[in-house]
């Protein structure tokens, strides 16, 4: 079931999902066990890191007890390429934090078995007890993670092509887009699925259309993200434009 909320702007939507996510991480360190977060890359999600940056500086939100998961890496990029999403979360996030390097999780974009890499990935999130919370953005081909249409609730993490709109929705980050790679390594839509709780954001009118399919469609390898409606606990949180196509806010 997708819950809606749906935010005059995406700084007060941030903010209540940052709080969400402190929640977590204080409740699961009162318990004396770590917070498993699953993170999203993309310029949906930077505020949000930014916001998580300001509560560790300014309200104690200490990042020691958290263990973190990335979706996906582009094939091809190493952690010192800048356009690698290692290196964007090191800048967005871990860099200004205090979470234990070792306990951050990215996809190896440089692994020469691509396969053995990404059966290794799903057993430390399996052997970390699996994902509290995932964080997702959406693409404008439906896709959460790198998982481009068509992919279902079997796909788990793997090696996928790019859709030629998300390379071009990239380009801006590379500057050009004949240099934005052509595959990735994704976790699947069925490795989304077993997260226990999984929040989707949505930022701007560009994303009004593939929101209302994901909500309000029946579920289709052809849009990844509507099969979030067969999750218990799957969230929308989404500023009023990307919200503004559907029928029921
Ligand atoms: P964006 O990408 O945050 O840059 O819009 C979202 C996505 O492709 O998942």
């Amino acid at each position: 079931m997708i819950r809606l909320h749906v935010h005059p702007d995406k700084a007060t939507a941030v903010r209540a999902v940052a709080a969400d996510i402190a929640a977590l991480v204080r409740a699961r360190a009162a318990e004396g066990r770590r917070a498993v977060l699953g993170l999203a890359t993309g310029s949906t999600p930077i505020p949000l890191y930014a916001e998580l940056v300001r509560l560790h500086r300014e309200e104690g939100l200490s990042f020691r007890g958290v263990t973190t998961f990335n979706l996906d890496e582009y094939s091809g990029l190493g952690p010192d390429h800048d356009q690698s999403y290692r290196w964007f979360m090191q800048r967005q996030l871990f860099d200004h934090v205090d979470v234990v390097p070792a306990e951050t999780h990215v996809p190896d974009g440089l692994a020469k078995d691509v396969a053995g890499s990404a059966a290794a990935y799903e057993d430390a999130i399996r052997a970390a007890g699996g994902i509290d919370l995932q964080v997702l953005g959406i693409g404008r081909t439906g896709h959460i993670g790198f998982n481009e249409p068509p992919a279902g609730p079997a796909t788990r993490t793997r090696q996928v092509h790019l859709d030629e709109l998300t390379r071009r929705d990239n380009a801006s980050f590379f500057g050009d887009v004949a240099k934005v790679p052509h595959h990735a390594v994704t976790m699947g839509v069925g490795t989304i699925l077993d997260c226990r709780r999984v929040v989707l954001l949505a930022w701007g009118e560009g994303k009004a259309d593939i929101v209302r399919r994901s909500v309000e469609d029946a579920p289709s390898d052809d849009c990844p993200a509507s099969w979030l409606q067969r999750h218990a606990a799957c969230d929308f949180v989404l500023d009023a434009p990307a919200a503004a196509k559907l029928a029921r806010r």
